[in-house]
C-alpha cells in the first residue's frame, strides 16, 4: 500500500461503473478509502461495485444508481452517503458522455444532452459535495475529470469540447468559492485513454497512438493515479489547477 493518506476518506465518485471511475474506485479502496460509487447504469454499477467491494451485500451498500443530471437525486444521494458512511471528505466528478457534434447539424437535444451530463451534472455533484464538506468543517478536496478537449477544440466534437472547457472554468470558480473553507478543487484533463467511451476499433486507436509523443494511448490507472495525487495531502497547495495527463499530446505544435 502506498501512502496517499486517504485511509478514512469517504469519496463519492461519479462514472464509477466503468473506465476511469472504476479504476479510481479500485485504487481508493486499496488505499483504505471508502469510494461511494455513483453511476446511471445500475447493472454495470452493481457489477463494478462487487469488483471493488467483494460481496454483493457490500457492493449494494456502496453503489448509488443515480443520473447526475437530476440535482434532487444527487442531493438525496449525498444525504444517504452521509447517513451510511459519514460526511464526504473528497469527491470526484467523473461521469461524462461524448457524441458527434457539429455546429451546423446539432439538434437542440443533442447539444443539451452533452452539456447537461458533462457540465450541469458535474455542477450539481460538486455543489452537493461542497455543501457537505463545508458543514463538516474539515476541509477536503474535489477533482473534476475534464479533457484535453476542454483546452483545445476538435472537429465534430463541439458540444463535448465546450462542456469540458466550461468544466475547467467551473473548477476554478469552485476553487475560489471554497478555498476559504480549506477545500481544494482541481481538474484533471486526460488525453486519449483506453476506455469504452472511445468507441473506436483497435486499428483506429493504433493510428491515434502514433500521433502521441509516448506512442501509445493511456490506461485508466494512469489517470486514477493523477486523481489520487490531487485528492491527497501531497497536493495540499494545489487548487484551481488543471493537470494534463496525455502522453505529451498537447505539448505538440502539430
Ligand atoms: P466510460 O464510458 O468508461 O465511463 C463513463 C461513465 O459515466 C459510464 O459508466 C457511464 O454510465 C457514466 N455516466 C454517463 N452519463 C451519466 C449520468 N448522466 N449520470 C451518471 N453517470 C453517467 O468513460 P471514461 O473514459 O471512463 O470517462 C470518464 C471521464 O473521463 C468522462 O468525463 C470523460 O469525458 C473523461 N475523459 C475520458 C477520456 C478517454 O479517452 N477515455 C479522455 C478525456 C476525458
Amino acid at each position: 500500500m502506498s501512502n496517499w493518506k486517504l485511509k478514512s476518506a469517504v469519496v463519492p465518485v461519479t462514472g464509477a461503473a466503468s473506465g476511469i471511475g472504476l479504476a479510481l474506485c479500485k485504487l481508493l479502496r486499496a488505499e483504505g478509502a471508502t469510494p461511494a460509487m455513483i453511476d446511471v447504469n445500475r447493472d454495470r454499477l452493481l457489477f463494478a461495485a462487487s469488483e471493488v467491494y467483494g460481496s454483493a451485500e457490500e457492493a449494494a451498500r456502496h453503489a448509488y444508481a443515480v443520473d447526475v443530471c437530476n440535482s434532487h437525486a444527487i442531493d438525496a444521494c449525498f444525504e444517504e452517503i452521509l447517513h451510511t458512511h459519514g460526511p464526504t471528505t473528497h469527491a470526484v466528478a467523473g461521469a461524462g458522455i461524448v457524441g458527434p457534434s457539429n455546429v451546423l447539424t446539432d439538434t437542440d437535444e443533442q447539444w443539451h444532452r452533452v452539456i447537461d451530463v458533462n457540465l450541469n451534472g458535474a455542477m450539481y455533484f460538486c455543489r452537493a459535495a461542497a455543501r457537505q464538506m463545508v458543514a463538516a468543517k474539515r476541509g477536503g478536496a474535489i477533482v473534476t475529470i475534464a479533457s484535453i478537449a476542454g483546452l483545445k477544440a476538435k472537429e465534430n466534437r463541439a458540444s463535448y469540447a465546450t462542456s469540458k472547457a466550461a468544466l475547467i472554468n467551473l473548477t476554478r470558480a469552485l476553487a475560489l468559492d471554497l478555498g476559504g473553507f480549506g477545500i481544494r478543487v482541481n481538474a484533471l484533463a486526460p488525453g486519449v485513454i483506453d476506455t469504452p467511451i472511445q468507441n473506436s476499433n483497435r486499428t483506429t486507436l493504433d493510428v491515434v497512438a502514433e500521433t502521441i509523443p509516448l506512442k501509445r494511448i493511456g490506461v485508466s490507472d494512469e489517470i486514477a493515479n493523477g486523481v489520487l495525487f490531487l485528492l491527497s495531502t501531497y497536493a495540499s497547495y494545489v487548487t484551481g489547477e488543471t493537470l494534463v495527463i496525455d502522453g505529451g499530446l498537447t505539448a505538440k505544435y502539430r
